[in-house]
């Protein structure tokens, strides 16, 4: 599948993958912060934004086998840093899980490798049959506003929450659907974690209530090596919502991997 990507900025690839039920758009604060430097490349996954949207259950696999065509295409046949936010994360150990060669650091930012609970698939079924029948992304829209931002963001920063809110109700029912079904069958894969051998960055919004701090502590001690920061006043959108704290983070992460 050809998917839909910003690919803009000078020097080694950096490619970021976003979280659901967003599209590439939710990097623009990294696009314009960190893309001066870096060759940002940010696709829509599957289902997402301008990307197609096929009927079907979109596995986190499928999903990272997309980006790797996007890689190819793009020529880039070397290593790339590969960074996930939440859903993309998923497809980030998709990835260095089967293409190990092809990734030469990882950004995992509020995000989780264990697999849902029998219940939490339940409730993705559940909203993936609601967003069908609405025939939009309303339900899944309304359910997720309140948990995604910090509650300072919502409150202060209309100015950040409403853009994301918008690029959520432009993606599509089938996509929301097979992105929903797709997550609720994700391995868990905290058993891989021990054999990532790349430097790792993993990076959480201090009030992230979808994948609160704890889970991302478990993420750094099992990764060797790997860093955790933690950004404050921000929830699960981290890079987005407290960009100036993340940008730094992520800018001097990747400025140590040259050293
Ligand atoms: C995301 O932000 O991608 C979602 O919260 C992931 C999920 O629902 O597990």
């Amino acid at each position: 599948m050809r998917l839909a990507c910003t690919d803009e900025g000078p020097g080694p690839a950096v490619v970021l993958l976003h979280g659901f039920p967003l599209s590439r758009a939710m990097w623009e604060p990294q696009v314009s912060g960190v893309g001066s430097i870096y060759r940002i490349i940010a696709p829509d996954l599957r289902g997402h934004g301008d990307s197609p949207a096929p009927e079907g259950v979109y596995t986190m696999d499928e999903m990272a086998d997309d980006v790797l065509e996007l890689l190819r295409t793009l020529h880039l046949d070397g290593p790339v840093v590969l960074g996930g936010l939440s859903m993309g994360g998923y497809v980030a150990l998709s990835m260095v899980a089967r293409y190990p060669d092809r990734i030469r650091a990882l950004m995992l930012m509020d995000t989780r490798a264990g697999a849902d609970t029998p219940d939490a698939a339940k409730k993705r079924e559940e909203m993936a049959q609601a967003v069908i029948a609405a025939g939009n992304s309303g339900p899944v829209v309304e359910a997720m506003m309140p948990r995604l931002f910090a509650a300072q963001t919502l409150k202060d920063h209309p100015e950040r929450v409403e853009p994301l809110r918008t690029v959520m109700e432009q993606n599509t029912a089938r996509g929301i659907a097979g992105a929903l079904r797709g997550m609720a069958v994700r391995p868990d894969r905290r058993g891989e974690l021990a054999a990532i051998r790349v430097p790792t960055l993993v990076l959480v919004g201090e009030e992230d209530v979808l994948t609160p701090p704890s889970e991302a502590q478990a993420l750094a001690d099992a990764i060797a090596g790997a860093r955790l920061e933690v950004v404050p006043e921000a929830g699960h959108l981290a890079p987005y919502e407290n960009f100036a704290v993340a940008n730094a983070v992520i800018l001097r992460f990747l400025e140590g991997l040259d050293r």
